[in-house]
């Protein structure tokens, strides 16, 4: 992430620091960046001068205070450990400039407990990017309860100068986006590990039936096991939704160090970059139950969508453009509108009925859509009604 994030930032005309643990981990960040600029420019998307003037303008350090000092943005993207990403914050705290906007790019983590740990919380922030940041426009602005409101609208203004489309939105465990992708990457997990399907079966069905541009396992496989299993985690921690709660094969995944196509393993074994045809970490099911794969998944997964906008965490807007831009899925309440809440609401009271898991409730609000003489129109309003209230109330 810290190679995409510098690339977008380059790409942009920033100057930028560029700060890693050693020599080796600095060329591992340079060569993907210098793959990334190469296939724009085979692409025709950049000329080979612009490819040379964007690297031009990184800087390389090992050292974070000498690589932040006279900074306005810090934008700190270390793996999902608390304590090193308090340990960072302090040491950039002093280094960095007074008036620098202190950023984190967590996926998991509560960005308050990020901010606690230096001298001004409210310049702290969270900037969650996606994967390929280059290529994915969306960016999470994380604020807390300590950050200053200034802070934000400073970034945001910068973010879409970058061209990205930020959403703003308060500190909660996964966000908009991770909320609702990470549970249904855990649950296609959930299936595999249960003999409901083969990976490539679950993979090539939601990519054919739901439109999806890459199937559950392999994008868990692209994100890293390790920050699947983080972000289940917290939502676990936070929600004691037992849905959230991570299979046991990806804990072990994790373990055994197969975190995907970084390590060269996970769901699948990566050969050049390619997934192999190897047997896969779970033997065939006895009955593949593939037909039922796309209601299950996308009907849970709408209800999750349901159930943020119920919960007043975001407009329908904001869920719409983060599954968009930030995944290149189709726009959930688009999909709803088409299939129509009455039969996902049918869909999830099955799945219900057969798990009797309290977090496979139909969401009220669900169940209102569905009873409305024109749901589409009741989805309309929603959207209208929930865009007018977060501008209004941008605090909820
Ligand atoms: N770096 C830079 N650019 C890349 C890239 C990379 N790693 N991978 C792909 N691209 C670019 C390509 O150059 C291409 O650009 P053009 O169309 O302008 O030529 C474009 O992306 C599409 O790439 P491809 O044609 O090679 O392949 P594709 O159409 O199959 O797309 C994909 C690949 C972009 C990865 C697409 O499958 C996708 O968007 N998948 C979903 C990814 C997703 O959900 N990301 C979010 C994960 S959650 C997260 O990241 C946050 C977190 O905290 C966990």
């Amino acid at each position: 992430m810290g190679a995409g994030i510098t690339e977008v930032f380059a790409k942009a005309g920033f100057e930028v620091h560029a700060v890693d643990n050693n020599e080796a981990a600095l060329d591992r960040g340079r060569s993907i960046i210098a793959k990334s600029t190469g296939r724009a420019v085979s692409r025709g998307r950049m000329t080979e001068e612009e490819q040379a003037a964007l690297v031009g303008r990184i800087t390389y350090f090992t050292d974070p205070a000498e690589a932040v000092a006279g900074c306005g943005l810090v934008v700190e993207a270390v793996f999902e450990d608390l304590d090193l990403k308090q340990e960072i914050f302090k040491k950039i705290d002093v280094a960095a400039p007074e008036d620098a906007i202190l950023a984190t790019n967590t996926s998991s983590l509560a960005i308050t407990a990020i901010a606690a740990a230096v001298s001004k919380p409210e310049r702290v922030v969270g900037v969650h990017f996606f994967n390929p940041a280059p290529v994915q426009t969306l960016v999470e602005v994380v604020r807390t309860v300590y950050t200053d409101d200034a802070i934000v609208e400073q970034l945001v203004k910068l973010l879409k100068e970058l061209g990205k489309s930020p959403v703003v939105v308060n500190d909660r465990a996964g966000f908009i986006v991770n909320a609702l992708l990470i549970p249904y990457i855990g649950s296609a997990i959930n299936l595999y590990e249960n003999g409901f399907a083969t990976r490539e079966e679950i993979d090539a069905t939601m990519v054919e039936a739901a439109g999806y541009p890459m199937g559950p396992l392999a994008l868990a496989d692209m994100i890293g096991n390790d920050v699947c299993l983080a972000v289940l985690e917290k939502l676990y921690d936070e929600t004691k939704n037992r849905v959230n709660a991570p299979a046991p094969i990806l804990t072990r995944l994790v373990i055994a160090n197969m975190q995907g196509r970084k390590t060269g393993k996970g769901f699948y074994t990566y050969v050049d970059g390619k997934p192999s045809e190897d047997r896969g970490p779970i033997r065939r099911p006895m009955q593949s139950r593939k037909a039922e794969l796309p209601d299950r998944l996308v009907g849970e997964y709408l209800n999750n969508c349901v159930k943020m906008v119920e919960e007043n965490y975001a407009s329908v807007d904001a869920v719409n453009t983060g599954m968009a831009e930030g995944c290149r899925m189709p726009k959930p309440f688009e999909v709803l509108k088409e299939i129509t809440p009455k039969r996902v609401l049918e869909i999830v009271e099955g799945i219900y009925a057969e798990t009797g898991e309290p977090g496979h409730r139909p969401a009220r609000l669900l169940r209102q859509l569905a009873a409305a003489d024109d749901q589409a129109a009741a989805i309309d309003e929603l959207q209208a009604s929930t865009a007018e209230l977060h501008a209004s109330n941008p605090r909820g």
